[in-house]
């Protein structure tokens, strides 16, 4: 295996630096990483990938790839070269797929799977076992794929592909760029024209690498919201890519930065693509001082390196409508709001129930046990901030195997008066294996 699961916990104690300072490069972004190995796995000849976050998730993708056939290989340069089958040739894997934590390799792949004449079985750790798979058995049913899942549309799940599979026009009933993209997915090696409507955009990475791939696809905006037309059967040409670094990993270190007196920091290659900026509309809201630097494009996507400094933050109500756009952002905004004057109100964030972690009762409990007051709502939180004061900190923090609630306490703990305990700091290597010397570096501690 590529890959190896976590067996025992890393319990981690987290103490308050005096400052951050200092230039850091954030790893590829996990979303395209995970699109680059999946749609070079589809075309026929080599692509190479530069940037490829290399973090459990994405090396779970790239096993199941290679299980159903092509050819993925990391040089030592860390240029990854793929060898694709060709939309159509995805072969028989020998096993079941182990996705580990990740719901986007799950999700992505059983749309995959769908269209093409082979029957994969999914299986992945407690927290992905946990997941609704529902939203995206739905409409794959409707394309004409058999799905057996466990009770409530979980996993273990095993997808049985038809071809040729149905064409449908499906109107998404969640706003989920995970849904989008396994329709689209399933569409590649599907005759005729599939349609995804999405009344709430989410993120549109699918569709911009599956443009640049070569699949023939439009975007136009429908009376229901953005109407996104693939042509299937579609052949995809190799390309070179370059993944930008990842907004949702830069976003603890904007926080950071944001929270810790005296800090300042440069942080590298940020991946601006407005359907995953929201955050630094947020913290801009309240009082953040976030400076964009060299702004270019990067892969066909906005990057800019942001200079982060100390600012003193007040509570807002975050606009509902920016959920999509910082959807994976929330457990970090929830620390930068317990630092705020006032109270943070978040609310439309229903989602973050179902993700790694109920992650609104995770950071409720997490954040509460170490003194900062919040209310918990069905569709998000509210913050009661110190008003910049240090938070009392002490607990310990059940981490519930999401790398986001780990990360997010680690800045907390940043700011806090006494040391924080994480139970277990492992899942922070599905997205981020260098978060910890990052930190360290930024701290001034050697490494
Ligand atoms: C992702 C989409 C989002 C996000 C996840 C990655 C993707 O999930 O939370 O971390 O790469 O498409 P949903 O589609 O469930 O909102």
């Amino acid at each position: 295996m590529a890959h190896s699961f976590h067996t025992s916990p890393e319990p981690r104690v987290i103490r308050a630096p005096a400052r951050l300072s200092g230039r850091i490069r954030v790893p590829g972004d996990k979303s395209i990483s995970h699109r680059s190995l999946m749609l070079s796995a589809l075309a026929v000849g080599e692509s190479r990938i530069e940037g490829l976050l290399e973090g459990e998730d994405v090396l779970a993708t790239a096993a199941a790839m290679r299980a159903m056939g092509a050819t993925i290989t990391r040089g030592d340069d860390a240029v990854w070269r793929v060898h694709g089958v060709g939309v159509g040739g995805l072969l028989q894997p020998a096993q079941a797929l182990d996705m580990g934590n990740s719901g986007t390799s799950t999700r992505l792949l059983m749309g995959l799977v769908a269209s093409h004449a082979i029957s994969a079985t999914f299986v992945g750790d407690a927290s992905l076992s946990g997941r609704p798979m529902g939203r995206v058995i739905t409409p794959l049913a409707q394309m004409g794929a058999d799905i057996t899942a466990a009770p409530g549309g979980r996993l273990p799940l095993t997808v049985r592909g038809l071809v040729a599979a149905v064409p449908i026009d499906y109107e998404l009933p969640v706003a989920s760029a995970q849904v989008k993209s396994a329709v689209l997915l399933a569409a590649l090696n599907t005759p005729g024209i599939t349609r995804v409507i999405e009344p709430v955009p989410t993120r549109d990475h699918s569709e911009r690498m599956l443009a640049g791939f070569g699949a023939r696809l439009t975007v136009e905006q429908g009376p229901r919201g953005r109407v996104i037309a693939l042509e299937g059967e579609a052949e995809l040409r190799p390309q070179s890519i370059v993944v930008p670094g990842d907004p949702s990993s830069a976003a603890f270190w904007m926080v950071a930065a944001s929270v810790v007196p005296g800090s300042e920091v440069v942080i590298e290659n940020v991946g601006l693509n407005p359907t995953r900026a929201g955050l630094v509309t947020a913290l801009r809201m309240m009082g953040a001082d976030i400076e964009e630097l060299d702004a270019r494009t990067v892969g066909g996507e906005p990057v800019a390196d942001l200079r982060v400094r100390h600012a003193a933050l007040r509570g807002i109500e975050v606009p509902p409508d920016l959920a999509p756009s910082m959807i994976d952002e929330y457990p970090a905004l929830f620390v930068a709001a317990a630092f705020a004057s006032g109270a943070t109100v978040a609310r439309g964030a229903e989602e973050l129930r179902v993700k790694e972690s109920d992650r609104i009762a995770a950071m409720r409990a997490a954040l509460e046990a170490n003194g900062v007051t919040t209310e918990e709502h069905e569709d998000g939180l509210t913050v009661h901030g110190s008003g910049g004061e240090p938070i009392a900190g002490g607990a310990t923090v059940a981490t519930q195997l999401d790398h986001r609630i780990a990360m997010s306490m680690t800045v907390a703990a940043l700011h806090a008066r006494t040391a924080i305990t994480l139970d277990d700091a492992s899942p922070v290597a599905t997205s981020y294996p260098a978060f910890y010397q990052q930190l360290a570096e930024l701290s001034g501690e050697t490494v």
